[in-house]
């Protein structure tokens, strides 16, 4: 760990944590991106990387920027996240990543395809009917634990506390603030539901992603003891974010119905818009490297071993980076944001996040001509940027 930055390089007492800060990011991220490449937490002692340039170069230097120490802050919940795919570096990292990465390609999905877009299909059908609703619940937690529960095929009956998983889960990569201490303990009966799965893997449904990564342990790919929190990444990490990028979707589509009239006049652009929506509305905020070596940023020296937080959701409204970064625009090509990741720790579910999301959008935009959204409720979440409760009215095409 460094000792404390020499003088002339920025620090920041602001926790980037707390709840102040969790529910208005961006004022705080502009002002760090102003003061330097890298800015001093002196509350948690580690650099902040604020700005574009600096999140990608770190992304992409895996060997400088590492993830096998933690991605997250508690060291107790490093601990238990160590030597998962998340939290590791090549070879073992490689080895893990290639497990499912077949299932995971544009072919592997492929054959979810009809049923994505048929599942999408009748859900906003249903939600027509139904006209007003709460958004969270209804549409975007609905639709990524269906498709998620089936893909990693659990048990029917066994989705019950998925949700709440994922987000003490995603609660424990935060500081040991209240929201990390509170979430371990559930985030244990995660890993205590995954040894069931572990002591009898023929409960998980046959050609299933789960029942894949204990066949690839039968082959001798990887160790049985892996198996479970391998299972437990995809997981966790495929419902909270798909889940956030899904609410705020509507509510940017409902708060700028300008933009919503694009998409539907064109749905080939719905790939750039959903691109546009993880951008300007990033669903994983931070996570966390240690560094392999002395890094020199400008005139910022950091040392190795420091920790460094890199604030994807910061990079993606780096105006040094973007036009007009705070405006919502679906013309943008946004195709270079961050928001899923860089290099070797891309996000390895980000075409089945897509596969759900331009699925959803597509079916909403044949038959929803606006969206009427009332105040949105917040969800604090130490990683995720979401919503708790979002009233909802659809205005159909034919009673427009
Ligand atoms: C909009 C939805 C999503 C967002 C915004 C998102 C975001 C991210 C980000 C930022 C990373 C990089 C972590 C790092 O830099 O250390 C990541 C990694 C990962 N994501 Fe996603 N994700 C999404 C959906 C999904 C889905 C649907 C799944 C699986 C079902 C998934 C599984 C994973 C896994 C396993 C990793 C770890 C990859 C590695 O470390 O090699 N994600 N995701």
């Amino acid at each position: 760990m460094s000792p404390l930055p020499s003088a002339g390089v920025a620090a920041t007492d602001i926790d980037p944590f707390e709840d102040s800060v969790l529910l208005e990011p961006y004022d705080v991220y502009r002002s760090w991106r102003d003061a330097g490449p890298a800015v001093w937490s002196t509350r948690h002692q580690l650099w902040i990387l604020a700005r574009f340039d600096e999140v990608k170069e770190a992304l992409l230097d895996h060997e400088t920027y590492r993830s096998g120490k933690g991605v997250g802050l508690y060291p107790a919940a490093n601990s238990a996240l160590e030597g998962t795919v998340l939290a590791s570096d090549p070879p073992y990292h490689t080895r893990l990543r290639r497990v499912l990465a077949e299932r995971m390609s544009p072919r592997g999905l492929r054959a979810l395809q009809d049923d994505v877009e048929a599942s999408a299909a009748s859900l906003v059908d249903s939600l027509i009917e139904e006209r007003t609703f709460d958004a969270v619940p209804a549409l975007a937690q609905k639709f990524p634990l269906t498709v998620v529960a089936k893909l990693i095929g659990l048990p029917d009956g066994d989705q019950g506390q998925l949700l709440e998983w994922a987000d003490c889960g995603f609660n424990t990569f935060g500081p040991g603030n209240e929201r990390t201490v509170r979430s371990m303990v559930k985030f244990g009966e995660m890993f205590e539901y995954i040894a069931t799965l572990d002591a009898d893997p023929g409960k998980l449904r046959p050609g299933s992603m789960g029942r894949e990564i204990y066949e690839a342990a039968e082959r001798g790919e990887i160790r049985f003891d892996q198996c479970g929190r391998l299972m437990a990444a995809y997981l966790m990490a495929g419902l909270d974010t798909t889940i956030s990028s899904i609410t705020n979707a509507v509510h940017l589509f409902g708060t700028f119905p300008d933009q919503w009239d694009v998409v539907r006049a064109d749905p080939a652009r719905i790939p750039h818009a959903y691109n546009e929506i993880l951008r300007i509305e990033s669903p994983v905020q931070a996570f966390r490297r240690t560094l392999a070596r002395d890094v020199r940023l400008g005139d910022v020296l950091m040392r190795e071993g420091d920790a460094v937080l890199l604030l994807y959701g910061s990079a993606n409204r780096d105006e040094r980076h973007w036009d007009e970064p705070d405006r919502f625009d679906v013309r943008r090509r946004a195709g270079d944001h961050l928001a899923l990741g860089f290099g070797i720790h891309n996000c390895a579910g980000q075409g089945l996040a897509r596969l759900e999301a331009h699925a959803l959008i597509a079916a909403l935009a044949g038959k929803v001509a606006r969206f009427d959204v009332g105040t949105p409720h917040r969800h604090l979440n130490n990683v995720i940027r979401s919503i708790e409760s979002l009233p909802l009215s659809l205005v159909a095409e034919r009673s427009r």
